[in-house]
C-alpha cells in the first residue's frame, strides 16, 4: 500500500472523485505533513496555517509532547472497553473535572457525539417531570446526527433530511425574552453555545448567558454549554463559560479536546448524571487510551506554557491587524469579533473570495456565514506568523473593488 507521501496531488484528487463519497466540499490541495502553524501538501508546497484541523489543532500540527505520549500509549495499550477500568480515562476525567465545575465525564469521540449524550441526558432527567423540550438558539451549531442535527436551529442544513426529531424549541439567538416567552412546563434544557462559532463567532451580549441560568433555575430546567469549538482554552479560559457568571448544568467539547486526535466529552453536575445507569448510553471507543492520554497531554501543554495568556494576546495582535484593516477599508470590514484565539471578521462582502485569494498566497483561512472570515489560529502561533498572515489578509483586502 503506498504511503501518502508518494502520491502528487492529482493522484490523490482522483483516487477521491473514484472512491470517496463527495459530501464535502474540498479545496484541490492533499496535505501530507505539519508542524505548528504550518502545513506542507504533496508538492512540498507550504501553507501558513490559521485554520488548523477546523479547530481540532488548538496546539498546531504534531504539538511534540503529545505526539510523545501518543506513540508511548500506542505501544503499550491501544484500545480496551468500557466494560475495564483504564488509568488514563480516570486522568482526564479528573483533569477536566478539576477545570471546569467538578462535575463527572461521559466520553465519545465527536462534536455531535457529545451531544447527543447531552440531549439524551437531559430527556431522562426532565422525564419524571414530563419535561423534554429543549431550547436551543437560531444560528447555533450543534453537529450532524439527527438529534444534534435537529437541535440546529438552521433549515439549510435540515433540507432533504425532515422529519427531525422532534421536541425542538428554537428561539432568537441573544434574545432573553424570547427565550423566556419559549419556555413551558414541559422545557427541559437550553442547549447553547456561548460563543456561537459557525454561526459567525457571535458573542453572547452583556448579561444574556446569565440570563439563562437564572431563567433555567426559574423553571427547573437544565443549562447545557455546547463548548465544542469553544473549549479547553480556545477564549482564553479552560472553557468559554468561565469568562461570564455562572455555572452549567452539563458541557459538551470536542474539537480540540485531545489536541487534533478524535475525542468528545460530556461533563456533567454528579447530581444530573446520577441518571445515567449502565446500559442507557455507551460509545465503544469512547474515552480510550490513545485519545485520552492525548488530552492530558494537552492540558499540560497549555499549563506549562502559559497557553490561556497567551491565547488572549495572539487575539489582541490580531484585533490591531484588524482594526487597521478597517481604518484603511471601512467599505469592506464591518465588524471584529474576537475572544482569544476565536475570531471573526466580518466583511461587507462574500468572504469566499477571500478565503479562495488567501489560498492562491499560500493562507489556509475559512468563511462561514457567508460574509465572516473566521480564523482559529492556534495557541502556539508566532507574532511573526500573526503578523505575516496579516499582511496577506490586508494585501487581499486593498485588491477587493469598493463596497
Ligand atoms: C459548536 C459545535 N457543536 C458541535 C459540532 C459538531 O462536532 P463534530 O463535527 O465533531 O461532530 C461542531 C462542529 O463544528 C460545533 O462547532
Amino acid at each position: 500500500m503506498a504511503h501518502a507521501t508518494t502520491q502528487t496531488s492529482a493522484e490523490t484528487i482522483a483516487q477521491f472523485d473514484r472512491y470517496v463519497i463527495p459530501n464535502y466540499r474540498r479545496y484541490p490541495v492533499c496535505l501530507v505533513r505539519g508542524e505548528g502553524s504550518l502545513v506542507w501538501d504533496a508538492e512540498g508546497r507550504q501553507y501558513l496555517d490559521f485554520f488548523p484541523g477546523w479547530g481540532c489543532n488548538l496546539l498546531g500540527h504534531c504539538p511534540p509532547r503529545l505526539v510523545e505520549a501518543v506513540r508511548e500509549q500506542v505501544g503499550q495499550l491501544i484500545h480496551v472497553p468500557n466494560t475495564w477500568y483504564m488509568e488514563a480515562q480516570g486522568q482526564f476525567a479528573q483533569a477536566l473535572s478539576e477545570r471546569s465545575f467538578g462535575g463527572q465525564a461521559f466520553f465519545c469521540n465527536s462534536g455531535a457525539e457529545a451531544n447527543e449524550a447531552a440531549i439524551k441526558l437531559a430527556r431522562v432527567y426532565g422525564s419524571a417531570q414530563g419535561k423534554y423540550k429543549i431550547m436551543t438558539m437560531e444560528h447555533g451549531f450543534h453537529g450532524r446526527t439527527y438529534a444534534a442535527l435537529s437541535a440546529t436551529a438552521q433549515p439549510k442544513y435540515h433540507q432533504g433530511f425532515e422529519p427531525m426529531v422532534p421536541g425542538f424549541t428554537y428561539v432568537a439567538h441573544n434574545d432573553l425574552a424570547a427565550a423566556e416567552a419559549a419556555f413551558d412546563a414541559e422545557t427541559a434544557a437550553i442547549l447553547i453555545e456561548p460563543i456561537q462559532g459557525e454561526g459567525g463567532i457571535n458573542l453572547p451580549a452583556d448579561g444574556y448567558l446569565e440570563g439563562l441560568r437564572a431563567l433555567c433555575d426559574k423553571h427547573g430546567a437544565l443549562l447545557m454549554m455546547d463548548e465544542v469549538q469553544t473549549g479547553l482554552g480556545r477564549t482564553g479560559e479552560w472553557f468559554a463559560y468561565q469568562h461570564y457568571g455562572f455555572v452549567p448544568d452539563v458541557l459538551t467539547c470536542a474539537k480540540a479536546l485531545a489536541g487534533g486526535i478524535a475525542a468528545g466529552v460530556m461533563l456533567a453536575k454528579r447530581e444530573v448524571a446520577a441518571v445515567l445507569k449502565p446500559g442507557m448510553h455507551a460509545s465503544t471507543f469512547g474515552g480510550n487510551p490513545i485519545a485520552c492520554r492525548a488530552g492530558l497531554a494537552a492540558i499540560e501543554t497549555i499549563e506549562e506554557e502559559g497557553l490561556l495568556v497567551r491565547g488572549e494576546a495572539i487575539g489582541e495582535r490580531f484585533r490591531t491587524h484588524f482594526e487597521q484593516m478597517r481604518a484603511d477599508r471601512p467599505d469592506l470590514v464591518k465588524d471584529i469579533r474576537i475572544r482569544g484565539v476565536m475570531i471573526g471578521l466580518e466583511l461587507t462582502v462574500d468572504a469566499s473570495t477571500v478565503v479562495a485569494e488567501s489560498l492562491n498566497r499560500q493562507l489556509l483561512i475559512n468563511a462561514t456565514h457567508g460574509t465572516v472570515i473566521r480564523l482559529l489560529p492556534a495557541l502556539t502561533i508566532s507574532d511573526q506568523q500573526v503578523d505575516e498572515g496579516c499582511a496577506l489578509l490586508a494585501e487581499i483586502l486593498s485588491g477587493l473593488p469598493a463596497s
